[in-house]
């Protein structure tokens, strides 16, 4: 995990420490348990860090601040090797303090190498795998002279997933990054330029980026970026734009990201649908799908691989997939993925679903399924990102940044993106009527709007919410589309309030979690609409009613009017009326309200969860 940023500018100024600072409060997401910022001017490099979020470091540069700078490179932490100390903060230094390092991933092979160079007779300071880069590049660049030379060496010698930034102290116009399997992005400033693990680290400054390859560096001065490979050839990388609002990635007078992000999902949906219904006729279009049309119509199974909330949006998709394609949908886990030796062929198409689109376990399962000859769609958030680029088509999904560590409006336009790729190939096979592919792209249009009266209800289920704040365990159950709801209402659970909850198939009750009912205990229970499938509607009222027989506090989420629920229920959360499939779009939303919000009561930091990062790039 861990958000890096790399600045260099014309002028010594202060410039490069505010936007450092800026950029590390918007990598927060990916690591918050220490931060480190290091300035290089013409008197050499000066550094602080400190464990903590990053407000430690901010009040600690308050009282002792950093000199101005031409170049800087900050870091903000999730640890993996050695706690998170002071000193196993980045950046960390050489012996001679000729340069300094920032890291993001995990060099496997650091015991061997810290061994070799202890033998050498370095002294370690830290507990981190990342000090023998900085001891391996001070003893380059003293042999080589030229940071990127040192850093094309010191490469070479690394194994496993990494991310590195350095300067160096007598060139402080400089700043070089290198990358394999971890994620790097190059911001294009007007006499500056940046280095950001992804766009959020410098869009307030920029728009203009350039996407690295794996296994390339990067050397950024004010006025020149030069990209090689590892060999030191140069090399290509890809301009881009970055479509996201700048002022998207601030709360805007919202208490929290969270709160900011489930008022966002009215946008993020519309604007995952947009100038996607604009073909002849107003057929479905999917200009960035740059698959052949014979590939897709020749899709006998598509496998769906995500992690988190990801994989939960991908277990919602399978249900309107199979329906409207009528092609077998498999939706794993992708570390299960990888590992389990899955059937994968040339006719299989894999959807990667992914906000950041650098969860390293996606990207390892997208390597294996195009390894074995099968095409991968991405459904990725944020542009540039290795899943979008290392996929054979990336379908974006316009959520805009998402800060908070648990998702929540990604969920949704993940929803709307994986269901327009289910139209789309519906239209293109011929399993739906163009009429009906229609109808549904309507349906999809009113959905925003839907979204929205939900969230102008959330004082109730706030109020709900607060008022069980005391509760240690939630049970959620819901059947069909609204089983991946209940399951993903219980993740938000266990994130933001560190509460036990588990989300089940209603179905499955009677085959085991009836037995956790007793007196009190709380069931969220997703209704599905009592029109289209009544079915379904009627089993899992029974449900409710078994349950609450058996002294369970039943609170349901149904449809406006339903008023059959009314009778089993202690509180209903109502949504408003939707068509089954497209159901989970209004359905969830409470439940993300609830979580936060009793999270909130109990006080505790909704937008950086214990334990958690918001993008997970290490296996
Ligand atoms: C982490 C986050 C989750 C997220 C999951 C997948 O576990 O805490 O919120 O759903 O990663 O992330 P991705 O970026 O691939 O969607």
């Amino acid at each position: 995990m861990c958000g890096i940023i790399g600045y260099v500018g014309a002028s010594t100024s202060g410039r490069g420490l505010d936007v450092a600072l800026e950029a590390l409060r918007r990598l927060q997401y990916r690591g918050y348990d220490s931060a480190g910022i290091v300035a290089a001017n013409q008197d050499g490099l000066s550094h602080v860090k400190r464990a903590g979020k990053l407000e430690v470091l901010e009040a600690q540069l308050e009282a002792e601040p950093l000199p101005a700078a031409s170049a800087v490179i900050g870091h903000t932490r999730w640890a993996t090797h050695g706690g998170p100390t002071d000193v196993n903060a980045h950046p960390h230094l050489s012996e001679d303090g000729s340069v300094a390092v920032v890291h993001n991933g995990i060099l496997e092979n650091h015991a061997q190498l810290r061994r070799e160079l202890t033998e050498a007779g370095v002294k370690f300071v830290s507990e981190t795998d990342t000090e023998v880069a900085a001891h391996l590049l001070a003893h380059a660049y003293a042999a080589q002279g030229d940071l990127t030379d040192a850093m094309t060496s010191v490469v070479q010698r690394l194994e496993g997933a990494f991310t590195l930034l350095a300067v160096a102290a007598d060139n402080p116009h400089v700043v070089v990054g290198a990358r394999r399997t971890s994620p790097l992005v190059v911001g294009l400033g007007e006499g500056e330029n940046f280095l950001g693990s992804d766009v959020a680290a410098f869009v307030a400054q920029t728009t203009s980026a350039l996407e690295l390859g794996q296994d390339q560096v990067a050397t950024i001065t004010p006025d020149s970026v030069t990209i090689t490979d590892f060999d030191g050839n140069l090399a290509e990388a890809k301009p881009f734009t970055v479509d996201w609002d700048a002022s998207a990635a601030v709360k805007g007078g919202f208490a929290t990201f969270m709160d900011k992000e489930i008022h966002d999902e009215p946008n993020a949906v519309r604007d995952t649908l947009l100038g996607r219904t604009t073909g002849p006729g107003g057929a479905l279009q999917l200009d960035e799908l740059r698959i052949d049309e014979s590939v897709l119509r020749s899709v006998d199974k598509i496998v769906v691989i995500a992690c988190g909330t990801a994989a939960y949006a991908g277990h919602v998709a399978k249900y309107a997939i199979e329906h409207w394609c009528r092609v077998p949908v498999e939706v794993e886990l992708a570390h299960e993925f990888r590992y389990r030796d899955p059937v994968v062929t040339e006719k299989t198409l894999v959807v990667a679903i992914s906000q950041s689109g650098e969860t390293m376990d996606t990207i390892m399962a997208v390597r294996h399924a195009r390894e074995q000859g099968a095409k991968v769609v991405a459904v990725v958030n944020t542009m540039g990102s290795t899943i979008a680029r290392e996929s054979d088509a990336a379908l974006y999904t316009h959520a805009g940044p998402e800060v908070a560590v648990a998702s929540t409006k990604a969920f949704l336009a993940q929803i709307a993106a994986t269901y327009l790729l289910g139209l789309y190939l519906a239209q293109l096979r011929g399993t739906m009527f163009a009429d009906e592919v229609r109808t549904v792209l309507a349906e999809l249009e009113t959905m925003p709007a839907k979204i929205q009266s939900v969230i102008d209800g959330e004082g109730d289920i706030k109020a709900l919410a607060d008022s069980m704040r005391d509760v240690t365990s939630v049970l959620y159950l819901g059947r069909h589309v609204g089983f991946p709801v209940a399951m993903e209402g219980a993740l938000k659970l266990k994130e933001l309030a560190y509460i036990h909850a588990e989300g089940f198939a209603a179905g499955e009750l009677k085959h085991g979690p009836i037995a956790l009912i007793e007196d009190g205990q709380a069931v969220f229970v997703v209704v599905p609409s009592p029109r289209g499938r009544d079915v379904l509607h009627d089993k899992v009222l029974s449900n409710i009613q078994e349950i609450r027989a058996r002294g369970a506090r039943t609170l349901v989420v149904a449809e406006e009017g339903d008023t059959a629920v009314t009778e089993y229920a202690d509180k209903v959360l109502w949504v408003p009326r939707t068509p089954t499939l497209l159901a989970p779009l209004v359905a969830v939303v409470p439940l993300q309200i609830f979580a936060c919000a009793l999270a909130t009561a109990k006080g505790l930091d909704v937008d950086q969860p214990r334990n958690l990062a918001k993008s997970v790039t290490v296996e």
